[in-house]
């Protein structure tokens, strides 16, 4: 039985590492197992929440329309599109808002976390906050519900967004009978939380971060910016603790990280692993930097494949949406 799978990133920053390890790798993996079929957008209404900026939300939709291209997401085999372009799942986003609790969307992580800033600032609870923000799990909900989702790839942050998407379905499949697929994330256990170069989870609000598409000379001095020890080149080293070590493991080859782990063991200058770590990311990324960047200045191309993208998906957001406003007494 072929299984519908559903990913979307908005346009927030630039991609990077972090992104490309807890989200993008494994949502391709999933898009090359030959019974799924799998939808995968650019979520630039979720981006409004955050960016108010007209160049800016061009650049960045572009960007990440350009990076799942880039990594090889193949447009003919997923369906791939810019949400902002299938209306019905705006519409299908306030209906859901209409079966969702207002409890529900207080308890989202998000919303609390930046409630909680503003207690310890001694602002107003919800000083910052726009309703979009708010209900941006609803919206979520929506994207995933409308496409028959069985399988979320997301990073950690996102489960409790699947969750309360599965929940909304349930509460409406109770009431107009079984109409929603029940989602379930998949997440990348093991690399799920991929260090920066000081060390902690890498993340855009530590300031830690690696592009994704970073030109040669900037990688190796963000690399040369990783934290180390003060041991010896001939001293032993531990590869689970090392920063540098877990980097490399992401882009080796299996074979690579096995002697990269025996060399840790005997001892490495770090200067060495950094220039190992530098060799086979940027062999990595070398192609898909020199296809993004084509696609970046090409911008009609992602239009196009977009605009396909979007025609595919409505061949099946339309009639659904249909029927699910059939069951409430709504469509006539
Ligand atoms: N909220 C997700 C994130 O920040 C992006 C997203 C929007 C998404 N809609 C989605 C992810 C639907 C999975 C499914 O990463």
């Amino acid at each position: 039985m072929s299984k519908q799978v559903l990913t979307g990133i908005k346009p927030t920053g630039h991609i990077h590492l972090g992104n490309y390890v807890g989200a993008i790798k494994p949502a391709l993996r999933l898009a090359e197992i030959e019974s799924y079929n799998v939808a995968y957008f650019v979520a630039d209404y979720h981006g409004l929440t955050k960016i108010h900026n007209q160049a800016e939300m061009k650049e960045l939709s572009y960007g990440v329309a350009a990076t799942w291209l880039a990594l090889g997401l193949d447009p003919d085999r997923a369906v791939f599109y810019r949400q902002s372009d299938v209306p019905e799942i705006f519409e299908l986003s306030w209906i859901l808002a209409c079966f969702a609790p207002k409890g529900l969307m207080n308890r989202a992580h998000a919303y609390k976390s930046m409630v909680d800033d503003n207690q310890k600032g001694g602002r107003e609870i919800d000083n910052g906050v726009n309703m979009g923000m708010f209900t941006y799990p609803i919206l979520m909900a929506a994207d995933i519900l409308l496409f028959r989702t069985e399988l979320v790839p997301v990073g950690k942050d996102q489960i409790q967004h699947v969750e309360i998407a599965r929940d909304i379905a349930e509460t409406f499949n109770k009431i107009y009978r079984e109409t929603f697929v029940l989602p379930e994330y998949v997440i990348q256990e093991e690399t799920s939380v991929l260090p920066g170069f000081d060390g902690r989870k890498m993340s855009k609000s530590y300031n830690n971060t690696i592009p994704l598409f970073e030109e040669p000379k900037k990688l190796q001095k963000l690399i040369n910016k990783i934290k180390t020890d003060s041991s010896l080149p001939e001293e032993p080293k531990d590869p689970e603790t090392s920063v540098i070590f877990s980097l490399y493991q992401e882009f080796a080859t299996v074979d690579q990280v096995e002697k990269m782990k025996v060399r840790f063991k005997e001892g490495i200058g770090w200067g060495e692993a950094k220039k190992e770590l530098f060799q086979v990311m940027n062999s990595f990324i070398e192609k898909p930097r020199s296809k993004y960047e084509e696609l970046m200045a090409n911008p009609h191309v992602l239009d196009t494949i977009l605009n396909a993208g979007a025609k595919k998906a409505r061949e099946t957001t339309i009639p659904f949406l249909r029927e699910i406003k059939k069951k409430m007494g709504i469509y006539h």
